[in-house]
């Protein structure tokens, strides 16, 4: 997948899928699914760290994982996810840690944000670094919110996210996440951007959904909003697994004639 075969998904009217990894063997078996988009997400700091939120992922974090990612991708679009003051002091910052992800194997990069971010996404793009932005409930800004929260239910807040989707639009951003938005305005973004939105928490109406691959396969169940719907239940497959393992060896039952060696 390609970033403009991603983008004329939305002239097709064709969902994109894109699904959160962040090593080689999930990257592979979500290829095997014919899944094309992989986020590398800095919700690794929540979900393989096992930190309360995304804020203290570093770049060197993130590239330890894009590598793995990308070495193992055959045919998906690899985007890297910022991490939190990896873009945010400066463009130069931002040029600089976005070439990073690059070189480790990533096609494009996320940054979270509207106007503050701006000036980053054009810099970026102009030296055709592709940059996917991330509007609404962006949980780098967690503390600002006062926790992951809804956006933009108030008619100014709506606006102002509607502002700021046109203006990454025009700054060069290839695609833009919608997290944790009413469907109806999501909707509203999705009639007016020419690029692809994708949607986490916001509706049926964007271009695509993501979600993070932990909570669609129910590993991850340690928080799960109410956007997330999980496609299986691994933890509790997982728990069976270990403590029938636990019994068995406990019992003799394992290692058996057929696991033996003679
Ligand atoms: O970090 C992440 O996984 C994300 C997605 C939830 C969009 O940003």
């Amino acid at each position: 997948m390609t970033i403009p075969e991603f983008q004329r998904h939305k002239l097709d009217k064709k969902k994109l899928i894109v699904v959160t990894a962040y090593d080689a063997l999930f990257t592979r078996i979500v290829e095997q699914a014919g899944i094309e988009a992989i986020l590398v997400g800095d919700s690794l700091g929540v979900v393989v760290q096992g930190q309360a939120d995304t804020l203290s992922v570093t770049m060197d974090d993130m590239l330890y994982h894009a590598k793995l990612v990308a070495g193992a991708a055959q045919r998906a679009l690899v985007i890297g996810d910022m991490p939190f003051m990896s873009y945010q002091a400066s463009s130069e910052d931002a040029l600089r840690n976005a070439g990073r992800f690059l070189q480790a194997g990533a096609h494009a990069v996320k940054v979270e944000g509207g106007v503050a971010v701006i000036d980053r996404v054009a810099a970026m793009t102009s030296i055709g670094i592709p940059v996917m932005g991330h509007l609404g409930m962006t949980p780098q800004s967690v503390h600002r919110y006062g926790g992951y929260k809804v956006q933009g239910r108030e008619s100014d807040r709506a606006a102002a996210l509607l502002k700021d989707a046109t203006d990454l639009e025009a700054a060069g951003a290839f695609a833009l996440v919608l997290e944790a938005i009413p469907a109806e305005l999501a909707k509203r973004v999705t009639e007016q951007l020419t690029i692809p939105t994708i949607g986490i928490g916001a509706g049926p109406h964007c271009d695509g959904q993501v979600l993070v691959l932990y909570d669609l396969l129910g590993l991850f169940d340690d928080f799960v909003p109410k956007f997330v719907k999980p496609y299986a239940h691994l933890k509790s497959d997982a728990l069976q697994a270990l403590r029938r393992y636990k019994e068995e060896v406990e019992s003799g039952a394992f290692p058996s004639e057929s696991e033996s060696y003679h």
